[in-house]
């Protein structure tokens, strides 16, 4: 095995098990080619445009109690709120003032959002800005729900799978939850039509190569056009406050990865990434993301919209805002977009 494992992953888009697990043993041989390519190849799918997703968090109220996660339900020292469905179009004609085109309403799984109320939030959003995409991240529901989701005006939707081994999972998640409905999930988002988006946690406890390569296999059989990957923080209200955070190097090293593996799938920068690093957030975008996703929650909900230690708290609210990140990444060589930057097909334009 040698430097040919990059070439072979960017035309194959997928590499073996031994193959995978061998890039990961040895990155610093193939860092530099790796990043080479992810760039080369991002660059001809997205030229230099970077996509903004307006990040609504509409409720810190969870029913689950993932061992890694500040807003689990078993967390007592957090104060909870949640967005009814006026203050969510609020903050929405907020954002489509800013000129976003797309907006993600992300929360945990708050029972208060029932189907009736989400379909009537969602149609109130597509009349206010008839043209943006609206994406779900509001975890496992039924097929049912979802469909009704969808034919209410949701475009796309955020469902990380988290960890695809067995033990892995039930080692960060109670086992009232169950790792085959997550995945269930996630087929069904697909074959509703959704623009699905995936992901999991880069250095999570216990988390081994071994299982990072098992989640590339999985992402593989998915095929989401969304990936979003960002590195473990630990939380002190957690069962794993004394785990060590993730690895920023190995998050960017994966996103180059996914990157070759998924030339056209849309890839955040986290805000994870931009959270344990300072320079965390262009790291992502030098490796192969092509979407970041400012926060426009309102205020109360920010601060405490708190999954893990120390988030990064942006100011997102007004168009200068706006402008100075629009100066601030063109002077790094990319240019902000608002458009929204649907999955387009790698093949697309060579078929038409
Ligand atoms: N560190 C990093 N990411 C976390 N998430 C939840 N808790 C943490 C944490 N402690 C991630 C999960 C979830 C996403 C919204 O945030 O992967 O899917």
């Amino acid at each position: 095995m040698n430097l040919d494992l990059i070439q072979k992953l960017k035309f194959e888009k997928d590499l073996s098990r031994e193959e995978f697990l061998y890039l990961l043993y040895n990155q610093n041989d193939f860092k530099e080619k790796l990043f080479k390519e992810a760039k080369e190849v991002t660059k001809k799918h997205f030229t230099n445009k970077l996509y903004v997703r307006g990040l609504l968090e509409i409720s810190n109220i969870c029913k689950n109690n993932c061992y890694y996660c500040g807003i689990r339900c078993g967390n007592k020292n957090i104060k909870r709120y949640r967005l009814n469905s006026e203050e969510i179009i609020k903050s929405i004609i907020v954002g489509n003032h800013l000129g976003f085109k797309t907006f993600v309403l992300q929360g945990g799984e708050d029972p208060y959002y029932t189907d009736e109320i989400l379909c009537e939030v969602l149609k109130e959003i597509k009349k206010i800005a008839p043209d943006a995409a609206i994406t779900l991240s509001v975890g496992e529901r039924s097929f049912d729900s979802y469909k009704n989701l969808k034919n209410a005006g949701a475009d796309r939707f955020l469902l990380r799978h988290e960890a695809v081994d067995n033990e892995l999972y039930y080692k960060l998640h109670p086992k009232e939850m169950s790792l085959e409905n997550r995945k269930k999930c996630l087929f069904n988002l697909k074959k509703l039509g959704y623009q699905t988006g995936s992901g999991f946690m880069v250095g999570a406890p216990y988390q081994s190569y071994e299982n990072i390569v098992e989640d590339l296999k999985f992402l593989k059989d998915l095929n989401p056009e969304m990936i979003g990957i960002g590195p473990f923080i630990s939380q002190h209200d957690t069962d794993f406050q004394s785990f060590e955070n993730g690895s920023v190097e190995l998050t960017v090293f994966l996103i180059a990865i996914l990157r070759l593996m998924f030339p056209s799938a849309n890839l955040p920068s986290t805000t994870s990434l931009a959270t344990l690093s300072e320079n965390g957030r262009i790291m992502g975008i030098n490796a192969g993301a092509n979407v970041f996703m400012p926060n426009i929650s309102p205020e109360f909900a920010k601060e405490n919209y708190n999954l893990y230690d120390n988030k990064l708290y942006s100011k997102m609210e007004s168009a200068k805002n706006l402008n100075n990140l629009k100066t601030s990444f063109k002077n790094l060589g990319y240019e902000i977009v608002m458009e929204r930057g649907d999955f387009v097909p790698e093949n697309h334009y060579e078929e038409i």
